[in-house]
C-alpha cells in the first residue's frame, strides 16, 4: 500500500520504524493518516521479519492532535454515525509486537492519546505533552481521559484536561508518562537502541511479557497474578526458554530463534 501521510521503514535489524509526516499541519491526525497507520502497524506486526516497532513524529510535532480543520464541520450525526476522526484509534491496541513512541515536540490532544495508546514513551528533551481539547469545546476523545489519570494520577490528568496546560519532558517523566528523557538529536538512536534490545529477545516471552503487563491495567490483582502465573508456564514449552537458560547456565550468549 502507498502511503501519503506516513512513512514507513525498517531501520535497523527487526525494528520497523513508521514517521507521522504531515508537516505543515504539525501531523495533525486526519482519517487518512489514521487509516494508513492501522495499515501499516498490522502489516510490521503480521512481518515475521520485525520484532518491534518504533512510532515517531517530527522535530517540532509527534502529533499536534486530531485535525481540527477535518473536524470543525462535523455535526453530532457525522462523528457518531460516521465514527469519525476516532475510528480506527483502538486498531493500535490489536498489536501483539512493541511498539515505542519516540516522541519531540508536541504531542497534544490525540497526539498525546497516541503516544499514550504505544507501549512506552521515549521523549525528546523539547517534548511537551497536553490535552488541550477543552479550549475548542470538547474533550479527549481517544482515551485521553481515562489513560492520562492511569499514566499520571487523577491530579494531574485532571489539571492537565481542565486547565489544557501543556507538559514539559521533565514533568512528564517525573510523572510516570514517559519512560526516559533524551537529548533531541539522540532520540531516534536511543529508541533504535532500546528497540533493537527488544527485539533480539525470543519474540515469544516479548509478546508475553506486553500481554501481561497490559493486563495490569484490566481486572483485579489476583486475576492479572494468576494471567501472568499461566503465560510464565506457558513459556517453558518454547525452544526459547531452553536456548536462554541453557546460555546463562552455559556463560554464553543466547541466541533465540522466536519458537
Ligand atoms: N489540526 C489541524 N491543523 C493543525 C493542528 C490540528 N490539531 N495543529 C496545528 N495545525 C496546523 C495549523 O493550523 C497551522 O497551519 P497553517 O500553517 O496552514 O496555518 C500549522 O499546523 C502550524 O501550526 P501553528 O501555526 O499553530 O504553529 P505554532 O507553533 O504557532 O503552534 C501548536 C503550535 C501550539 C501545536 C498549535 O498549532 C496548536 O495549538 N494546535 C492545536 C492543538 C490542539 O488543540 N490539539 C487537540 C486537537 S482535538 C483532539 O485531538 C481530539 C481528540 O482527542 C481525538
Amino acid at each position: 500500500m502507498a502511503y501519503e501521510c506516513i512513512l514507513t521503514r525498517v531501520e535497523a535489524e527487526r525494528v520497523g520504524v513508521i514517521q507521522l509526516n504531515r508537516p505543515k499541519a504539525l501531523n495533525a491526525l486526519n482519517d487518512q493518516l489514521m487509516d494508513e497507520l492501522g495499515a501499516a502497524l498490522k502489516a510490521f506486526d503480521a512481518d515475521e521479519a520485525i520484532g518491534c516497532i518504533v512510532l515517531t513524529g517530527s522535530e517540532k510535532a509527534f502529533a499536534a492532535g486530531a485535525d481540527i480543520t477535518m473536524m470543525a464541520k462535523y455535526s453530532f450525526a457525522d462523528a457518531y454515525k460516521g465514527d469519525y476522526i476516532t475510528r480506527n484509534w483502538e486498531t493500535i491496541r490489536s498489536i501483539r509486537k512493541p511498539v515505542i513512541a519516540a516522541v519531540s515536540g508536541y504531542a497534544l490532544g490525540g497526539g498525546c492519546e497516541l503516544a499514550m495508546m504505544c507501549d512506552f514513551i521515549i521523549a525528546a528533551d523539547n517534548a511537551r505533552f497536553g490535552q488541550p481539547e477543552i479550549k475548542l469545546g470538547v474533550i479527549p476523545g481517544a482515551g485521553g481521559t481515562q489513560r492520562l489519570p492511569r499514566a499520571v494520577g487523577k491530579s494531574k490528568a485532571m489539571d492537565m484536561a481542565l486547565t489544557a496546560r501543556m507538559m514539559d519532558a521533565q514533568e512528564a517523566e517525573r510523572a510516570g508518562l514517559v519512560s526516559r528523557i533524551v537529548a533531541l538529536d539522540k532520540l531516534m538512536e536511543e529508541t533504535l537502541a532500546a528497540a533493537i534490545t527488544i527485539s533480539g529477545f525470543s519474540q515469544i516471552a516479548v509478546m508475553a511479557a506486553k500481554e501481561s503487563v497490559n493486563r495490569a491495567f484490566e481486572g483485579t490483582l489476583s486475576d492479572g497474578v494468576m494471567f501472568e502465573r499461566r503465560l510464565f508456564h506457558s513459556l517453558f514449552a518454547t525452544q526459547d526458554q531452553k536456548e536462554g537458560m541453557d546460555a546463562f547456565v552455559n556463560k554464553r550468549q543466547a541466541k533465540f530463534t522466536h519458537q
